[in-house]
């Protein structure tokens, strides 16, 4: 069976979908695996190294999908993209179809099977496969390497023949995996960190990094299905919005990540929020894709507003791209070992069944469903 490994179109992305170790174990399991001119440069993966783990490398796209039964990408695909895949293939990416809603549609009317990584169901048997974690353990470190970097202050606490220095203070909104890393290398660093979120788990989660939880003075907890949050009540809202007032006003840096499932981001900072926050101070948000947590977000940008820097990371994956494409890469081929049973894809698995998108001509997942693509011509 061919697995096509093409190098990522997507502005600002490095990683690649599969590593050279990814390639040796999918050829010692039969597959043939053939790789874009360039794929894995970006992030450190030369070519060389994939022809030496078993790879064909292909100058165009035209040879590299030619017979492909599988196709594997970290980002979703363009128009462009998806015209490559051979009808009745399958796709295995991040396919986001809430932002890219008509390429969804497109891979259905090409016929093609997709199954989109980030809806693998949090269950302890695909933690392996779990792109979700895997990539946001490192957002979270890099949040703080980069946010360390920017502010014009030191992190720990520096006692000097000179006088103290006093430590940065961070506060991490947003306790899911890139928070809860991003609360243990600010630690690390010697921060003093204070964290929030809806859901009711994580305060002893937080407070066994050795972080403040900040509580909020309401009785709803926002924990929903699968460990995710739920959209929070006005109430609760206004509870929240008073307890971040008091706290803002003293951090250095603020790590935002907070998202629920298919929906835009809740804005935790409004413009009044933010006007009380110290000049010098800087805001990393990590859910700029979806929004934003800051109302002052622009996802790819950095602005300062009233002396505080807000930064939307257009991918801040890229920037830790060796990383975090081989920890992608284990993900792919664990969801590939899952996916596939005597040389078919094994429909009756409960996470081949959650996470696929498009099958013969229709979109067959529950949240996107409309009518047969095929139909629509
Ligand atoms: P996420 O990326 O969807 O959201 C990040 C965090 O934002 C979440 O902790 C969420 O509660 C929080 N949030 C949402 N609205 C908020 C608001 N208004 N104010 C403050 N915080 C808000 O979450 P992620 O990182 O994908 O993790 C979600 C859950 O899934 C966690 O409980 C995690 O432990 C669990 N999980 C389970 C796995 C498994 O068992 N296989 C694997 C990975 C994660």
């Amino acid at each position: 069976m061919k697995i096509a490994v093409a190098k990522e179109q997507m502005e600002g992305e490095r990683r690649v979908a599969l590593t050279p170790e990814g390639v040796k174990k999918l050829a010692a399991l039969g597959y043939k695996i053939h790789v874009q001119k360039g794929a894995g440069e970006l992030s450190g993966f030369l070519d060389e190294a994939y022809k030496e783990a078993g790879a064909e490398i292909h100058n165009d796209q035209e040879s590299l999908f030619e017979n492909a039964a599988l196709s594997v990408r970290v980002q979703p695909l363009s128009s462009q993209d998806i015209a490559y895949l051979p009808p009745h293939s399958t796709l295995i990416a991040m396919i986001k179809p809430h932002l890219f809603p008509a390429e969804l549609k497109e891979l259905a009317s090409q016929k093609v099977t997709t199954f989109g990584l980030e809806f693998i169901p949090r269950i302890t048997r695909a933690q392996s496969m779990d792109v979700l974690s895997s990539q946001s353990n490192l957002a979270g470190y890099r949040a703080v390497i980069e946010g360390a970097y920017a502010l014009n202050q030191a992190f720990p606490m520096m006692m000097t023949p000179a006088g103290t220095i006093a430590p940065t203070r961070v506060l991490v909104l947003g306790v899911g995996v890139a928070g809860l890393q991003a609360i243990a290398t600010a630690k690390r660093l010697g921060a003093i960190v204070s964290a929030f979120d809806v859901r009711a788990a994580t305060k002893e989660q937080v407070e066994s990094l050795g972080a403040t939880f900040i509580s909020v003075e309401a009785e709803e907890s926002g924990d929903a299905a699968g460990g995710y949050a739920k959209e929070m009540s006005d109430a609760y809202k206004l509870a929240q919005r008073a307890a971040l007032a008091n706290i803002l006003k003293t951090q250095d840096l603020v790590i935002t990540t907070a998202q629920i499932p298919m929906k835009k981001a809740p804005i935790l900072i409004d413009d009044e929020l933010l006007s009380l926050m110290k000049h010098g101070s800087m805001i990393i948000d990590l859910a700029s894709e979806t929004g934003g947590n800051c109302s002052k977000t622009q996802h790819g940008k950095t602005i300062t507003q009233n002396g505080v820097k807000i930064h939307g990371p257009l991918n801040i994956l890229s920037d830790i791209s060796y990383n975090a494409s081989q920890l992608f890469s284990r993900n792919i081929v664990h969801f590939i070992t899952n996916l596939m049973k005597d040389g078919k894809i094994n429909r009756d698995d409960d996470i081949v069944k959650a996470s696929c998108l498009t099958h013969e001509g229709a979109i067959v997942h529950e949240h996107f469903r409309e009518k047969r693509a095929t139909d629509a011509s």
